[in-house]
């Protein structure tokens, strides 16, 4: 214990605090020197903190009707004139050339109205723009490949104030290139606004005005939620509408037109939906007749229940919404329909109250108002849902992804027979499907099955930021459809990273905590480790044996994620960017522990009421195995974490007995005291099913108290750094605090850095800035200088 303290003296210039330390004394730390120099490494062949925060950001690429053109919302955050821009890009979906920016200004949400007109949103006004599309120009190289032969028009506009967002329109499921064409399909568009409780959009501008100038700031409960992620919850919820959208005119000309009447859907009913605060369009699906939705149970209180159910609506409502759910699971997600309208899906967890249970697909057939569960045999949880555009095939192929082995990975799988035919009964031992996957890096998400057979989907990994990829060549085998061919179609983040040498990441595997079971990590190697920063792609089998690159040793960074149940996965992030961390000279060392999702359910359930036990064998197992392969100084190594990772922070700094000897700890949003965290969360539920009832019962009192940091301060001594936002209601802002005052009256070197306006992450790009500055900057002071 004494020399590890001895170490940090070494390393520190903080003799006077590490004094106190070794005393126990309560006097007050001296303030750390702000006039520390420090400055993060960065030139053309580094990727600093500011190249990752000011490269593109593209979201969720969306394809026309007909397959052939893709529009993907890009927002860039400029360093000099302090802003974010919002574009649409627009790009060929037969070719690796693109993309095109397109110049929409405000560009934030727009859909497709058909193959060859884009409604654009801006405010409350849709626009319409009419694309010409030249295929051949494209295939030549020309770069006026998309015309827009028309002035862009209004099509109509919302009640002002109500903000309409997550639009999805029936007409943009039609293959056509031409609005002329007559059909007989309903054109209904569907998106959601909040809305106070008379659910009327037109009312939203006079009470929001009568609110603000109600004369005093009281927020008044009388039930849950009072606060919810990072906000305060108000009168105000999000509301499905539906509006016809027609083409209107003869066949020399004609607009789209925005119809005025408004149906509310979801009126008569408690259904909020999407569900707050992530719900978006992945919350409901349409159909040419239908709307299937997701929205918490309203019989029980979404602050201690996370049951889900899904209902159907008809388009334009009018009827009471038939629940498909049983009522008795957990909660739901992403349900779809299948290209017919016959075929609806959803992701199911069984119990209520636990958010991380698996996900099992479950089909519903609308024909024979039958429901199956078929993905129970199947140790995955499915995160979204697409059908297959495989025609007239009596058995629909359905993909899903899903996290496996720290990937997020496309899988396939056929519905089996006696699913889908009328004749052939339920055998008494039925086979359910085991979908197979079909790619295997990156995480993917957004799936789009074209009318043509192709697949589109957005995947980003470790070395670039999401792109548009395109599967085609399906090839359909018995129970799964495969492609011969998987290319990326938009280049987002290409030009930033030349030269930056980022690196993939290497697996690892080691013996956990439980007997027999393998545990994984990913190790991210250092900028200029192994000559001139090439951490080459092919260099698959590490370093262990290249006895030149062992003569150095690097300092390294121990990364611990939130959840628990989650999982350090092949994906782009700008908020825990391994390479940025590598980038800055580090090893990253991050392990996957009990409790990580993508490994099985066993793993991901093992850490309930075992927040301090099965996990901190599997970390510390995963550390010593990096000690022991990679050249890292042991003496050099910090360890940082956020959410949970917080909480393993602070649980470390109070057990030095497991020995790990990390010289300096970061905590970002963390937990100090566990039993009050029961108490002042905003989602109940997460803590009672993790700690096993609820915070006053003698299980989850004494689990609480098991496992709670605060108990351990006593023993609290090495340099720690605490980030905490502001409006962080998951994990609030005193347990921040509450860890700071414990470090400052124990004279552990210590710095608390708020960000009054930033909630469980820190979102805003020049925040973010801050918050890598400040986490380089402390660790830096202690292991920056190589010791030797
Ligand atoms: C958006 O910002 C980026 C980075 O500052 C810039 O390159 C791009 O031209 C901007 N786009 C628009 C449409 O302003
Ligand atoms: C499409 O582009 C090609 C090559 O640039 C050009 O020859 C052709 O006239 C264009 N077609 C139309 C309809 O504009
Ligand atoms: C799918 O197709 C690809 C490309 O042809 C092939 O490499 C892969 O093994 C196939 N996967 C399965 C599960 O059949």
């Amino acid at each position: 214990m004494l020399s590890f303290l001895l170490n940090i003296l070494l390393a520190s210039n903080a003799q006077a605090s590490i004094q106190m330390a070794l005393s126990d004394g309560a006097k007050p730390a001296i303030q750390r020197a702000d006039s520390i120099q420090f400055e993060m490494k960065s030139s053309a062949d580094v990727f600093s903190p500011k190249d990752m925060l000011s490269m593109p950001r593209p979201g969720q690429g969306v394809a026309n009707p007909d397959g052939d053109l893709v529009i993907v919302p890009v927002s860039q955050y400029s360093f000099e004139t302090k802003k974010t821009n919002k574009t649409i890009y627009i790009s060929p979906l037969d070719s690796t050339i693109g993309p095109i920016e397109f110049p929409l200004v405000n560009g934030g949400e727009a859909f497709w109205l058909d193959s060859r007109t884009l409604a654009h949103v801006v405010n409350e006004n849709i626009f319409a723009v009419t694309l010409d599309y030249n295929a051949t120009a494209f295939a030549s190289g020309s770069s006026s490949f998309v015309r827009v032969p028309r002035s862009p028009y209004l099509v109509g506009s919302f009640p002002i104030g109500t903000s309409p967002t997550n639009f999805k329109f029936t007409g943009s499921k039609k293959v056509h290139t031409s609005p002329n064409e007559k059909d007989d399909l309903q054109h209904i568009l569907v998106f959601s606004a909040n809305v106070y409780s008379d659910y009327d959009l037109n009312t939203v501008k006079e009470q929001d005005e009568k609110w603000e100038n109600r004369g005093n700031s009281a927020l008044v409960y009388d039930e849950l939620f009072v606060r919810h992620w990072d906000e305060y919850v108000g009168e105000k919820k999000t509301r499905l509408f539906s509006v016809e959208l027609n083409w209107e005119g003869g066949d020399s000309g004609g607009s789209w037109r925005l119809g005025t009447d408004y149906f509310k859907v979801l009126e008569h009913t408690e259904h909020y939906t999407p569900v707050e605060p992530f719900g978006g369009t992945d919350d409901f699906d349409v159909s040419q007749e239908h709307i299937v939705y997701t929205a918490k149970d309203p019989s029980v209180s979404g602050a201690t229940h996370t049951r889900q159910n899904v209902y159907i609506v008809p388009l334009k409502g009018g009827l009471v919404p038939r629940e498909l759910t049983t009522g008795h699971q957990g909660a739901t997600h992403s349900p779809v329909f299948s290209p017919d309208g016959r075929w609806i899906a959803w992701a199911e967890m069984a119990e209520d109250g636990y958010e991380s249970d698996r996900a099992v697909l479950v089909l519903y057939d609308l024909k024979s108002n039958k429901r199956w569960y078929l993905t129970q045999d199947w140790d995955r949880s499915v995160q979204s849902i697409e059908f297959a555009n495989d025609g007239e095939s009596s058995n629909p192929t359905i993909f899903v992804t899903a996290s496996e082995h720290a990937y997020v990975k496309v899988f396939s799988f056929t519905v089996p027979d006696f699913v889908t035919s009328e004749t052939i009964s339920k055998p008494k031992t039925p086979k359910f499907p085991k979908p197979t996957a079909i790619t295997h890096s990156g995480s993917v998400h957004g799936l789009q099955a074209l009318h043509n057979g192709k697949l589109v989907f957005g995947r980003s990994s470790y070395t670039g930021p999401n792109n548009v990829y395109l599967a085609s060549g399906a090839s359909k085998a018995d129970d799964h459809i495969n492609f011969t061919r998987v290319e990326r179609i938009t280049q987002f983040g290409v030009k930033e990273l030349k030269g930056k040498a980022l690196d993939h990441g290497e697996q690892f595997w080691f013996k956990g905590a439980e007997k027999g079971r393998e545990v994984q990590g990913w190790v991210f190697k250092p900028h200029g480790y192994g000559n001139s920063g090439d951490v080459a792609e092919n260099d698959a089998e590490g370093t262990k044996d290249n006895s030149d690159k062992k003569e150095k040793k690097w300092p390294a960074v121990f990364f611990i994620h939130g959840g628990p149940q989650g999982a350090w996965e092949d994906g782009w992030s700008t908020r825990w960017n391994p390479n940025v961390f590598a980038q800055q000279g580090y090893f990253v060392i991050a392990v996957n522990p009990t409790g990580s999702t993508g490994f099985g359910q066993d793993f991901t359930d093992g850490i309930t009421k075992d927040w301090g036990g099965k996990p901190f064998v599997d970390l510390l197992h995963g550390w010593k195995y990096a000690l022991k392969h990679y050249p890292i100084d042991e003496h050099r190594a910090v360890a940082a974490g956020a959410s949970w990772g917080g909480f393993a922070i602070n649980w470390i700094q109070g057990h030095p007995d497991y020995g790990f000897g990390f010289k300096a700890l970061f905590c970002h949003d963390g937990i100090f005291d566990t039993r009050n965290g029961g108490y002042t969360t905003d989602e109940l539920y997460f803590w009672d099913h993790d700690f096993g009832g609820l915070p006053w019962s003698k299980k989850a009192k004494e689990t609480g108290e098991k496992f709670n940091p605060s108990q351990h301060v006593d023993k609290w001594s090495t340099p720690q750094l605490i980030v905490h936002g502001g409006k962080d209601y998951r994990l609030a802002e005193t347990e921040g605090l509450a860890a700071f005052n414990a470090l400052q009256q124990r004279g552990v070197p210590s710095r608390l850095v708020l960000f009054p306006d930033e909630n469980h992450w820190v979102l805003k790009p020049a925040n973010s800035y801050k918050w890598h500055y400040e986490v380089f900057r402390w660790f830096d002071q202690f292991v920056g200088k190589d010791a030797e």
